[in-house]
């Protein structure tokens, strides 16, 4: 079993009848969609999904999972998702896979979040991995040009060559920061949150309750 899988299904553990799940995006999640979907088939674990992109809908629908959506449920009672750096306050970047927005949305309204990563995720200061903001596509470069001028080192993520496209139908402009000082966190999310044009970004704070770290000798949950 690999680290992401072992993560996977720890955190399908804390999932019980009844409840309402946000289910995450990406690899690690993937484990534990999977998971819960065995359940919900062996032990007629009896739940209801709220999916975070159009590839874990699909991939939850083949499970017989059953789903609603972000507006037909009254509350999350949990979230698992997958992240792509965590430091050591418990802050996040997210959005490696594109499907920061959802996740934000879904994670925002959810009375816990539970986070799973292989122990390569963890670090001390955010920001080596490229802090993904997802933006319309009108006016983008304009936002890339003041991203230039901020020395914000970004990028148009790409695929084949084209803008790739969210599940939103906005682009993704990638922040090459290297180290975000903990204190720069919350004043860099508020300035990019009130740039016009900018949906989302991939800082995740103050959100996550529980990691689940995968480590060679075991799942650790660290957290609440
Ligand atoms: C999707 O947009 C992301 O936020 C993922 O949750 C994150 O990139 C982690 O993905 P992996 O589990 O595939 O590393």
């Amino acid at each position: 079993m690999n680290l992401k899988q072992m993560v996977g299904i720890e955190a399908a553990k804390h999932v019980t009848d009844g409840m309402i799940v946000g289910l995450g995006t990406g690899s690690t999640a993937y484990y534990m969609v999977e998971e819960l979907g065995r359940r919900v088939k062996e032990e007629q674990l009896d739940i209801i999904g709220v999916t975070t992109s159009n590839a874990t809908e699909q991939q939850a629908r083949a499970l017989n999972i059953p789903l609603k959506s972000v507006d037909e449920v009254s509350h999350v009672d949990l979230t698992i998702d997958g992240a792509d750096e965590i430091s050591s306050n418990f802050q996040g970047i997210k959005g490696g896979g594109a499907a920061l927005l959802f996740e934000k949305i879904v994670a925002s309204n959810s009375n816990k979040n539970i986070w799973i990563v292989d122990e390569s995720k963890l670090v001390e200061n955010l920001g080596a991995f490229p802090l993904p903001v997802e933006v319309i596509p009108y006016g983008s470069q304009q936002l890339l040009n003041l991203f230039e001028e901020n020395e914000l080192q970004p990028k148009l993520r790409l695929i084949d060559g084209e803008s790739i496209k969210t599940d939103s139908g906005n682009y993704i402009i990638d922040l090459h920061l290297e180290s975000i000082d903990d204190s720069a966190l919350k004043p860099l999310s508020s300035w990019l949150n009130a740039l016009p044009g900018v949906v989302e970004h991939g800082l995740f704070l103050d959100i996550v309750d529980t990691v689940i770290v995968g480590r060679e000798k075991g799942p650790e949950t660290i957290g609440a």
